[in-house]
């Protein structure tokens, strides 16, 4: 069973973990290529874009794909989209493999946002002096407008360019520990956090610290999914991977 994951989050690299370990399955993990040093993954790897939608639909059909799982990152905005599409028009099965976002805490100042502008005006409201910049390193654009505030981005790779003119930039990529998000926001002395509400677990140590210091969030929503299945776990995805077998299997 030869099945393509779109890879870019934890569950990606997890699903194809686990499908190694059953056996059975032909898997080829595709990679945008944004980052240069991508977590070491079991099963056939490929890297960058497909050419759109048209592209991806060759791919599907020349590699004979029996089904397709989209794990891109939640703020994936186009591959979620072509996804869709491509899967459509191909005739394969398709599933948007999706961690559930964070949810909002009562007791603590969060504030959604659409999208990163409107994080940047709202950073501007709350008159904000020392911001926890971690919507990554290609999100910096909006916020560069903002002279007089400081900085403080946490990215996975240098941002290159760096938009931002009073920043300094913390390499570290998760997952994080609360205590250490406590320390890090205390010796900076941040006064606001600025996050894209990816959820999981392995980023998530850094709202519990803002919550434990009274700092105020501002959450950044997640872009429109495409309607179609969808799973929000790896075993979920396990699940609709066996059942798209055994519906092929019948029909074949
Ligand atoms: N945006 C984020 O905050 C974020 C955070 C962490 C990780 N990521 C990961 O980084 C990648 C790029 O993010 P993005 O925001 O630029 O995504 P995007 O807007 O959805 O994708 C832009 C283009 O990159 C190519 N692409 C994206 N994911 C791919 C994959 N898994 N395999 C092959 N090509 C892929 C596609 O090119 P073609 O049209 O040529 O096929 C797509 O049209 C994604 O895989 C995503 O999962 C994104």
């Amino acid at each position: 069973v030869r099945i393509l994951i779109l890879a870019g989050s934890t569950e990606a690299s997890a699903l194809a973990r686990h499908l190694d370990r059953l056996g059975g399955h032909d898997v080829t993990v595709s990679f945008a290529g944004r980052t240069r040093a991508p977590v070491p993954v079991p099963g056939t790897v490929r890297v960058g874009g497909f050419g759109g939608v048209d592209g991806l639909v060759d791919h599907l059909r020349e590699q004979r794909v029996d089904a397709l799982v989209d794990a891109t990152h939640p703020f994936a905005a186009r591959m979620p989209w072509n996804a869709q599409q491509a899967a459509t028009a191909a005739a394969v099965p398709r599933l948007r493999l999706c961690r559930p976002p964070w949810a909002a805490s009562a007791v603590h100042p969060w504030h959604d946002v659409p999208d990163l502008a409107g994080a940047a005006a709202c950073i501007e409201e709350l008159g904000a002096e020392r911001v926890l910049l971690t919507t990554g390193r290609q999100a910096l654009e909006p916020f560069a407008r903002l002279d007089r505030v400081w900085f403080l981005v946490r990215a996975i790779e240098p941002p290159d360019p760096m938009p931002i003119a009073d920043a300094a930039v913390l390499l570290a990529r998760g997952p994080f520990v609360e205590a250490e998000e406590r320390e890090l926001m205390r010796a900076h002395q941040i006064d606001l956090l600025v996050a894209k509400n990816s959820g999981g677990d392995a980023a998530a140590a850094k709202l519990g610290a803002a919550r434990a210091l009274g700092i105020p969030v501002v959450m950044v929503s997640r872009p429109a999914q495409p309607s179609g299945p969808a799973a929000e776990t790896v075993d979920d995805a396990l699940e609709w991977i066996a059942q798209t077998e055994c519906g092929q299997d019948s029909a074949g």
